[in-house]
């Protein structure tokens, strides 16, 4: 089993993460921790808090921290950051910690994987607070080609792009899992079939929150079937069978004039740097919706 952190912005898609990374049997979740992202601190907190009520998550809660640019999700998910579902009373599992001291001491404890599904401020937080630390970092976000937020830039990198280059210039074992792979897993017609014949209260509140998700990606990106892009993160964890990952030096665009948070992957050694990440290019997508639908139906 391994030992996971699970840093996220829920946010619809960080919800599937977090059903992923408490059901699956490979990971040992410790601690969820919050950022700001999808909605401001209060908010994902808040909506972290609410599905762990829902999905009967009982580890500890953390709050972090807030980027500098205050970059928030609304137009995809909705004024609370997780529209479209009606969720239970916050579960009481805040402790009263802040997320970059728990996971601190949970690095203490021994080894440990942070998956980061949000921007990364709490995560470069850490690092720089702690640089004798080692801790693997899986991350969404960036892309090797086109951005969401920006042309070029992907959502949790624009958000916070220095902190994302603390991460990637740490020398720590870091993969990245970006819109190459995350706009492989879409939610087909199919998925939503799926969950409707669970019929249980949680499989039900997941169909309403992808309905949502899905009707704002359609309105913003021309996506139907929205990419759950989240839990790909933890299944490059729990399943790192189901991902093909090159190494590969990436650089995360400061100052670019058009292109700031743009993530440049050199996939062909061009710029002879020595490779920081690994980089997923592609998901065997039968196989994450089989382990993540296993994951709600085991959540019941
Ligand atoms: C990322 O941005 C957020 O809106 C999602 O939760 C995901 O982490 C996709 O670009
Ligand atoms: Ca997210």
């Amino acid at each position: 089993m391994t030992a996971v952190v699970l840093d996220c912005d829920p946010g619809h898609d960080d919800v599937f993460a977090m059903l992923l990374a408490a059901a699956h049997p490979a990971i040992d979740l410790r601690a969820i921790t919050t950022v700001a992202g999808n909605g401001t601190l209060d908010q994902v907190t808040a909506n972290a808090l609410k599905v762990c009520a829902l999905a009967g998550i009982d580890v500890p809660v953390a709050a972090g921290l807030s980027q500098r640019e205050n970059e928030n999700a609304p137009s995809i998910h909705g004024a609370s950051a997780l529209d479209g579902a009606d969720l239970p009373q916050p579960a009481d599992l805040l402790v009263d910690e802040d997320a970059i001291s728990l996971t601190e001491r949970l690095l203490a404890e021994g080894p440990l994987t942070i998956v980061a599904t949000g921007p990364l401020t709490n995560v470069a937080a850490l690092l720089r607070k702690r640089p004798d630390l080692k801790p693997r970092i899986v991350f969404m976000g960036g892309s090797c080609g086109r951005g969401n937020w920006r042309p070029l830039a992907e959502f949790n990198i624009w958000a916070d792009p220095e902190a994302a280059d603390t991460v990637l210039s740490s020398g720590l074992a870091v993969t990245m899992c970006g819109l190459d792979v995350t706009h492989q897993a879409t939610a087909t017609p199919e998925v939503f079939g799926k969950l409707r014949a669970m019929a249980t209260p949680l499989a039900d509140t997941m169909v309403d929150l992808l309905r949502f998700f899905a009707s704002t990606y359609d309105e913003v990106f021309g996506m139907p079937d929205p990419p759950v892009h989240d839990p790909v993160a933890v299944a490059a964890v729990a399943e790192p069978g189901l991902l093909r990952t090159v190494a590969a030096p990436v650089a995360v665009e400061l100052a670019g004039t058009h292109t700031r948070g743009a993530t440049v992957v050199d996939l062909h050694g061009v710029t002879g740097n020595p490779a920081n990440a690994h980089v997923a290019v592609e998901l065997d997508r039968r196989g994450f919706w089989d382990v993540m639908l296993r994951a709600v139906e085991r959540l019941g």
